[in-house]
């Protein structure tokens, strides 16, 4: 895609428009080795070979992160009161345009995808596509097997909305067990409402994956990193 020069290297995130104005019109900016002394001129981030203050520019059109988002965070870009995820981020990874790809509530914790792609997020929440997403859940009752069939065949909102089926598994049993769901749609607070139906309350959750993508066991709450093209990819697999 062809862009102005000065608007390309600024999408970059790592200086302002301004800025870049001025190294171009100093002539700090070489374009397949040719300085370039033009902000308008346009050129193709993915073909061309840009050099900014001698650095070569690592352009990329799209990013991706990967958080492990923590307790009392809200999953938006921007709240003028309580820390966002897009407030995490280290200073290398923030970029102009940044947003979660799909909530997660201010008390859940786990894997939040954000990005600037705003159709990799329509493909990854558009209900029809039913992405599965994986959460570890733990309860303030015993599960029974007839909480799992119910999960199983469908459950039923209090408001009347009906659910996809869902797969719930124990994982550590007792009265407070842990449990692992995976669900296909991304319905407001739908887990936390799911068990609400069967008289359980939600006293911790964490998504674990979305599609085939995994949350990296390395990244501490509150840490993140890029994606790989692959690991992207992966979060459409089942
Ligand atoms: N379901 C919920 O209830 N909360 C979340 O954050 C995600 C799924």
């Amino acid at each position: 895609m062809l862009q102005r020069l000065d608007k390309l290297i600024a999408s970059q995130g790592t200086m302002s428009r301004s800025e870049t104005t001025r190294l171009i019109r100093s002539g700090q900016v070489t374009v397949d080795g040719v300085v370039c002394r033009d902000p308008a001129a346009k050129y193709d981030g993915d073909v061309c070979c840009i050099t900014v203050a001698g650095k070569p520019l690592d352009y990329q059109q799209f990013v991706y992160l990967m958080m492990n988002k923590p307790a009392g965070v809200l999953c938006v870009s921007r709240d003028p009161r309580v820390e966002t995820v897009v407030d995490l981020l280290p200073p290398e990874q923030k970029r102009k345009g940044l947003f979660p790809a799909g909530r997660l509530d201010k008390d859940t914790v786990g894997l939040v995808i954000l990005t600037d792609d705003g159709d990799f997020a329509h493909r990854m929440l558009a209900p029809k596509k039913h992405v599965s997403k994986c959460y570890h859940v733990r309860l303030d009752g015993p599960i029974t097997q007839a909480d799992i069939e119910a999960f199983q065949s469908g459950i039923t909102l209090a408001d009347g909305t009906p659910c996809r089926p869902a797969e719930l598994r124990l994982l550590e049993g007792g009265d407070e067990p842990l449990a692992e769901i995976i669900i296909t749609e991304g319905r407001y607070h739908q887990i936390k409402r799911m068990f609400g139906t069967r008289g359980l309350g939600v006293t911790w959750l964490k998504r674990v994956s979305i599609g085939r993508l995994q949350l990296d066991p390395r990244l501490a709450e509150g840490e993140s990193r890029w994606l790989t093209p692959d690991e992207c990819a992966q979060a459409f697999l089942s």
